[in-house]
Formats: C-alpha cells, sequence, structure tokens
C-alpha cells in the first residue's frame, strides 16, 4: 500500500495522487528537446512501467496516458547526484535532512537519484551497511551507496570484498583528513588503494594534509581567532594541494583509477590537471558550493550567518570558483556533486567558542541543478548536452550504472526531467524541502527551471508541488570493474615487462 506524503509542509493539503496506487501510470512528455550527452533533438518519450519505452517524434498514444506538455522546454536525464551526507552522525551531531527528506528536497530540484556514503559502525564496514539500509528505508528516489574505510585490518579488507561482491558497492571513500577521527595514515591509504584495484572499486579521497589542518588550527585559536573565519584560515588551500598531489601520486603508483571528492581550490585543481596532462585516470568532483559561493561570509559578524559557511576543505576565495568552472567546461573535471550536508543553525552553534565544534556541511541536493544550469548554462560557458553529461551522465558512467541511469534511451529507468529555460527559479529556506532552518543560496535568483520530475516513472514533482512516496525509493547495485579499470592489466603487464629480469650478479669476492 502506498501513502502519500503530505506532512512537514510538502505541497498543500489536496494533492494526494488519485490515480492507480499500485501499477505505474503510462506517461507521456511531448514535443520537449529531448537531451543526451552525446545529442539532442525534439522528440516524444514514452514511458511505461517506470521504463523509457521509446524516444522519437510524434508518439501517437490513447487517453490512457497522462501526456505532459514540454513544448519549448529541455526534456533531460534526472540528476544524479555523486556525494551527499543523508542521516549522517557526523562531529557529534545528525544531519537533519535523513534520505526522506533530503531525497524528497532533491526531487524537488530536478535531481533524481543520488549516492550517499555508509560511515562504518566502529570500523564494521558490515554493521556501517545494516545501519544505512535501515537509514534508508523511506527512500522516496533510487540511491546508491560508497563506503567510507576509517580504519584497517585484515576484517577491514575482506568486508570490502563482500561490499562488492554482494552489496552492490563499488567505491571506497578514504579520509586524508579529521585527525583522530575519520583520517587514515598513508600506509593504510596504500592498503586500500591496492584493494580497490583487486576489487574493480574506485578509491575516492577527501584531500586535506590532517596533521597540517590540526596544526593550523591550534594557531589559529592560540591567536584567539575561534569563530568561522578560522576554520577556513586554519586549512588553506595549500593543504588541500599537497594532499591532492599525494593521494594522486600513491594511486598512480598502485596504478589504480583515484576520484577526488570535493575539490574546492585552484591548488588541488592544479594536481589534477597535471596527473591528467600525463595520462592517469583521476577524475575530480568540484561541488556545487565551490563552483558559485566564495569564503566571503565565514567573516560575517553574525554567528549563525558564518557559521552556515562551514564545510571541509572550505570555501575559497573569489577566484577558485572561477577556475573550477572553467575546468568544467575544458573537462579537467567532470561531473558536480553538493556534499549535502545539512546541520540547522542550533547544531552549528555548538560551535559558538571554537569553530572546531562546528559541524561542517552545507546543503545543495536541491539546488545543484538549478544553480548548475544558470551560472553554467544560461551564461553561455557549457551547452545543454555538456550540462547533461555533468550532471547525470558521466556519474552513471563512473559508477557502472550507464545507461540504466544518465540517459533517456529505450529501456533507461523512466529518470526525467523537463526545465523551463525561460522561467526562473528563487532560493529560500522559507521555500526549500530541506529541513535545515537555513540556506547557504538564501535570496539568490536565476534563469531555468525544472518544472516536472519524473523518479522511476513517477511524477513526482510538478505545478510546484510535490508528490513523493516512502519505500518507493530503491537501492541501485553498482557493479565493480566500470570502464575506469579498462586496460589497467594490460599496463600493469607492460609495466612489468619493461622491468627486465633481475641482473645476475656472482658472488661476491674480495
Ligand atoms: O564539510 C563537509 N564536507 N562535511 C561532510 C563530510 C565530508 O568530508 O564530506
Ligand atoms: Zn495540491
Ligand atoms: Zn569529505
Ligand atoms: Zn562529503
Amino acid at each position: 500500500s502506498e501513502s502519500y506524503y503530505n506532512g512537514l509542509g510538502y505541497g498543500d493539503s489536496d494533492c494526494g495522487m488519485s490515480s492507480s496506487s499500485s501499477s505505474w501510470p503510462k506517461l507521456l512528455i511531448r514535443g520537449g528537446t529531448v537531451v543526451n550527452a552525446h545529442h539532442q533533438e525534439v522528440a516524444d518519450v514514452y514511458v511505461e512501467d517506470g521504463i523509457v519505452v521509446s524516444v522519437k517524434p510524434n508518439i501517437q498514444v490513447h487517453d490512457d496516458v497522462t501526456v505532459i506538455d514540454a513544448t519549448g522546454k529541455y526534456v533531460m536525464p534526472g540528476g544524479i547526484d555523486p556525494h551527499t551526507h543523508l542521516a549522517m552522525e557526523f562531529m557529534g551531531t545528525v544531519t537533519v535532512d535523513d534520505f526522506f527528506s533530503g531525497q524528497a528536497a532533491a526531487l524537488a530540484g530536478g535531481t533524481t537519484m543520488h549516492i550517499d556514503f555508509v560511515i562504518p559502525v566502529n570500523g564494521s564496514l558490515t554493521a556501517g551497511f545494516e545501519a544505512y539500509k535501515v537509514k534508508a528505508k523511506d527512500s522516496c528516489m533510487d540511491y546508491g551507496l560508497h563506503m567510507a574505510i576509517t580504519k584497517w585490518d585484515e576484517s577491514v579488507a575482506r568486508d570490502m570484498e563482500v561490499m562488492v561482491k554482494e552489496r552492490g558497492i563499488n567505491s571506497f571513500k578514504f579520509f586524508l583528513a579529521y585527525k583522530d577521527a575519520l583520517m587514515i595514515s598513508d600506509e593504510l591509504f596504500l592498503q586500500g588503494l591496492k584493494k580497490c584495484k583487486s576489487l574493480g572499486a574506485l578509491a575516492m579521497v577527501h584531500a586535506e594534509n590532517g596533521d597540517a589542518v590540526a596544526e593550523g588550527q591550534k594557531r589559529m585559536m592560540e591567536l584567539g581567532i575561534t569563530g568561522p573565519e578560522g576554520h577556513a584560515l586554519s586549512r588553506p588551500p595549500e593543504l588541500e594541494g599537497e594532499a591532492t598531489g599525494r593521494a594522486i601520486h600513491l594511486a598512480g603508483f598502485v596504478n589504480t583509477p583515484l576520484y577526488v571528492v570535493h575539490v574546492m581550490s585552484i591548488d588541488a585543481l592544479d594536481e589534477i590537471a597535471k596527473a591528467k596532462r600525463s595520462g592517469q585516470r583521476v577524475i575530480g568532483e568540484p561541488v556545487i558550493s565551490g563552483l558559485v559561493l566564495d569564503d566571503s561570509k565565514l567573516w560575517d559578524p553574525d554567528f549563525t550567518t558564518a557559521s552556515m559557511y562551514v564545510m571541509s576543505p572550505p570555501l575559497r576565495k573569489s577566484g577558485h570558483n572561477r577556475a573550477l568552472q572553467a575546468a568544467l567546461t575544458t573537462g579537467v573535471l567532470q561531473l558536480v556533486g553538493t556534499d549535502h550536508c545539512t546541520f540547522n543553525s542550533t547544531q552549528k552553534a555548538l560551535g559558538i567558542d571554537d569553530f572546531r565544534k562546528i559541524p561542517n556541511g552545507v546543503n545543495g541536493i536541491e539546488e545543484r541543478m538549478h544553480l548548475l544550469w544558470d551560472s553554467m548554462v544560461e551564461s553561455g560557458m557549457i551547452s545543454v548536452t555538456d550540462y547533461v553529461r555533468i550532471t547525470s551522465t558521466e556519474c552513471a558512467r563512473i559508477f557502472n550504472i550507464y545507461p540504466r541511469k544518465g540517459a533517456i534511451l529505450a529501456g533507461s529507468d523512466a529518470d526525467i526531467i523537463v526545465l523551463n529555460p525561460n522561467s526562473t527559479f528563487e532560493l529560500s529556506a522559507t521555500s526549500h524541502h530541506s529541513r535545515s532552518d537555513t540556506n547557504v543560496y538564501e535570496g539568490r535568483t536565476g534563469k531555468g527551471k525544472v518544472e516536472v520530475t519524473i523518479a522511476g516513472g513517477r511524477v513526482v514533482w510538478r505545478h510546484g508541488e510535490l508528490n513523493v512516496v516512502p519505500g518507493s525509493g530503491r537501492y541501485i547495485e553498482m557493479p565493480p570493474f566500470g570502464h575506469l579499470f579498462d586496460g589497467i592489466d594490460k599496463a600493469d603487464a607492460s609495466y612489468l615487462s619493461s622491468l627486465h629480469a633481475p641482473v645476475k650478479r656472482g658472488k661476491v669476492t674480495t
């Protein structure tokens, strides 16, 4: 049985969906410009049982089919957010958005799938995975899971194998920051990289030098800089650049692909660009906050305002954001996440006397699609096909779920948005769907509006109303050995053959 969610201000009281409750409606999205990463054309999209059945002009249907007119609008694959933290226990508290509220917000903003990070429980991967399956049981959109590796021993190595072979996880995140919490040493990182390679799983890295950050934090506290600005000052771009370069070099040494999460600075960007120039397989993921915000608000005299902007790696001086956008246009960076990790102002106030205690994280799951459209498509930096690639297709390819996700092709899941380029959006905590009482994009307006979101063949967002079903979201298993692993074995073989046989030497004679 389905219950249509109507609480907590999602939509108004009259919006229970009246159509059949156990089967999917048949849908025709008519007359829009259908955009995939490689091609766009004016066409209709016909959807049945949650799957795209056909994409072509002038599809004729019977009157039991719900028709959505998309004339003059873009019909695109729903966004996939590669980086979120819903219901995450972190820094002594829990994010306000759980899987249900975070996903509802995502759907209202045109994102139809996200990949969250399982945090192990007392270092146990299996316990962490089980905990996240419980957290995600009320999901209203499809989701996948990455897993964080926070310690290393034989049981972790064994569990990584179980996660990949039996639980649908194909990516592991290593933290080079958060000393005395999530951080691991280079020694353990190397073990993890080797294990990832053998399993065909993608290694992901939070790249900041955690030892130096701890030193920087001590320095700021000693100087009496205890407010949110101390957060940025204590962990400058150099520490991100250093850790990014180190992670890249170690992944190169092991010869396994690397995914750098939340690239926030030119320093990190330069390391990624250099590695790519040499042919190394490195993926850089900027997040929407890093692309469109800067660090200036951290100096706001009002603590509630300033603390909203505390995240790690921190927002940087203006200029880094523009460089990150430029890198997206040239392919040095390939996809955009959010790092959606929301805390209320009361939770942020845990750090009122000490910036080290401000829970790290900002919102973005609902805002990413609109902000990226406005700042990069509307400004002429990227094409609409690029937009689809950056917000959806690339993520699906990297995590090996393309073309089920990330495309509008016959046979793909019906995760579809209709965006009106002539409409406008406005972002505010008073109208957003996150449970957070603040929004780092407060008051921002722009061009382009997601008017319809279809998730798994259901219309979940239309006429400014959400119609979401707890439990309708599915766990999407992500298989190992995605395309980034193609040819790795050949490169290893040619490396080995280049070494020559060990030099034969006789006995040492004196
Ligand atoms: O500030 C952040 N990024 N919070 C979430 C945890 C992480 O490092 O991704
Ligand atoms: Zn209504
Ligand atoms: Zn991180
Ligand atoms: Zn994160």
